[in-house]
Parts: C-alpha cells; sequence; structure tokens
C-alpha cells in the first residue's frame, strides 16, 4: 500500500477491498458513489483483470459511470438490469440497525434507487461514520428547482413538529451557483444534530411537494464493512446479528492506485 495514503483512505479503502469479496461471478451490481465506492471501483476492476470475473455494474452517477468505463468495469442501465444482486456504496452515517444518511456526494436519488433494487445492500465505510444517533452529519434532500424556496419553507415547517435538535436548512452550492445533481435537481443539507425518529423523518420529508427524495436510508443496507486505519475490517451483518472482525492483509497491485488520464 502507498506510504501516503492518509489513515482515512487506507481504512476506506480496506472497507473496499473486502467488500469486493462479497461479489460472485455472474452477479448484477450497484456501483455506488464517493471516495470509499470509487476505491470500490478500483478493486472490482483488479478482480475483473485478475481473475476473469464477470459482472455487470449499473453506476449511481455519471462520476461513478466515468470510472468504471475508465478502469473496465462492465455497466449497463438499471432499466436495462432490472433487479441487481448486491450494491456496495458507502455512507456518511450509518447507526446500530444500518440506518444510513446518505448523499452527501450528491448522488442519493440514483443511489436509493439502486440500492432498493437490490437483493443486498452492503455499505462501505470508515470507522468514523459509525454513529450512535443519526444527523451530526447534515441531512441531504433532493428537491425540484421550481419552487426551491418555498420548498425550503415547507421543509423547515415540518420540522418544527419532529424530534430533530437543530433546524438549519442550507441550499448546497458549487461555487457561486446551485449544485445541480445528475437529474438536475437542486440538494437542501438539513443541520440536524440529532435525528430521534429517521423513519418517521424520511416518511414525512417524502411528503413534502418538491421533495423528490431523501438521504435517510431506512431498512435498506444489510452489511456494513467498517474499515480500521490499523488493518482490521469488522462485518458487521443487521439480518444475522453476526459482527466478525478481521484483518486484511493483501499486498495490493500497482493497478488498484494507477493514476487514470
Ligand atoms: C454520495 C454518498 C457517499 O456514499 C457518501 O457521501 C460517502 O462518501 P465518501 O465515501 O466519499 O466518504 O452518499 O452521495
Amino acid at each position: 500500500m502507498p506510504a501516503d495514503l492518509s489513515p482515512i483512505d487506507k481504512a476506506k479503502f480496506l472497507a473496499a477491498k473486502r467488500a469486493t469479496d462479497f461479489v460472485e461471478d455472474g452477479m448484477k451490481l450497484g456501483l455506488g458513489t464517493g471516495s470509499t465506492a470509487a476505491w470500490m471501483v478500483r478493486c472490482l476492476a483488479e478482480r475483473i483483470r485478475e481473475e476473469g470475473l464477470r459482472v455487470v455494474g449499473v453506476p449511481t452517477s455519471s462520476r461513478t459511470a466515468q470510472l468504471a468505463v475508465q478502469l473496465g468495469v462492465p455497466i449497463t442501465t438499471l432499466d436495462e438490469a432490472k433487479w441487481l444482486d448486491l450494491t456496495i456504496d458507502g455512507a456518511d452515517e450509518f447507526d446500530g440497525n444500518l440506518n444510513l444518511i446518505k448523499g452527501g456526494g450528491a448522488a442519493l436519488l440514483q443511489e436509493k434507487i439502486v440500492a432498493t433494487a437490490s437483493d443486498q445492500m452492503i455499505v462501505i465505510a470508515d470507522a468514523a461514520k459509525d454513529v450512535a444517533h443519526l444527523g451530526a452529519f447534515p441531512l441531504p434532500i433532493e428537491v425540484i428547482p421550481f419552487g426551491w424556496q418555498t420548498t425550503k419553507a415547507l421543509v423547515e415547517e415540518t420540522l418544527v413538529s419532529m424530534d430533530v435538535l437543530n433546524r438549519d436548512v442550507t441550499l448546497r452550492m458549487n461555487g457561486a451557483a446551485p449544485l445541480v445533481t445528475d437529474e438536475s435537481n437542486y440538494i437542501l443539507d438539513l443541520h440536524l444534530k440529532r435525528i430521534g425518529n429517521p423513519r418517521q423523518l424520511a416518511l414525512v420529508l417524502n411528503q413534502i411537494p418538491g421533495v423528490v427524495e431523501n438521504g435517510l436510508f431506512i431498512d435498506i443496507c444489510d452489511i456494513v464493512v467498517i474499515g480500521h486505519a490499523d488493518g482490521r475490517v469488522t462485518v458487521r451483518d443487521i439480518n444475522s446479528g453476526e459482527v466478525e472482525e478481521e484483518r486484511v492483509e493483501f499486498v495490493p497491485t500497482d493497478n488498484v492506485f494507477a493514476e487514470l488520464d
């Protein structure tokens, strides 16, 4: 492993590497978005090159699609694949029930559609994403640009009756302009500090006209693979209740860390 990898990147890489062990020949895969998911795409590409693994991936963002194509991971659309065996994706936070906050990379809409259309979802994360209560990370929601300020006001009004510690709502920017998602929408970030009832909040937010989807993933994730900077990897399965801890020793090839054009 390159010496200049930061402890967080090392943890993300280890989680991604371990998660690709769950991938079997012939699988249709959901490919997540973000820096951890990018490691997963690289590790998957290595298995395709080294073992001749045959898989096809449905990317959850234009960024992931571009990376997969660059690395030689075959991709298709969800409409073509229809249903997936496994989705592997990162998360911004996960709690003890493996409920998640996602959308830090503004890809929550495609990520939720793809994960929901999968037999199994595995989240890959560094240990800092493991929280007792969701909400320290701002909760992203994807909103239609039309009337977004009215939607924001309705969200703020809705939050008054929700079990949250803070209620600031901000429009996510990309420089001087609003950030625009792959689906041509905007992102509102809800600075809640602590979410008392994530399930209720997820349901209520999606009732607001103008809200396309929220970044709370409830009962979607099956397994979390947590990487630690010291080389340990924890695999937590919410369905079996099993928690395994192991040390991942491997010699990554140069290919995994190669710079892309
Ligand atoms: C993108 C996401 C990402 O999975 C999440 O933000 C984690 O990203 P990273 O792996 O870079 O920490 O939800 O919308």
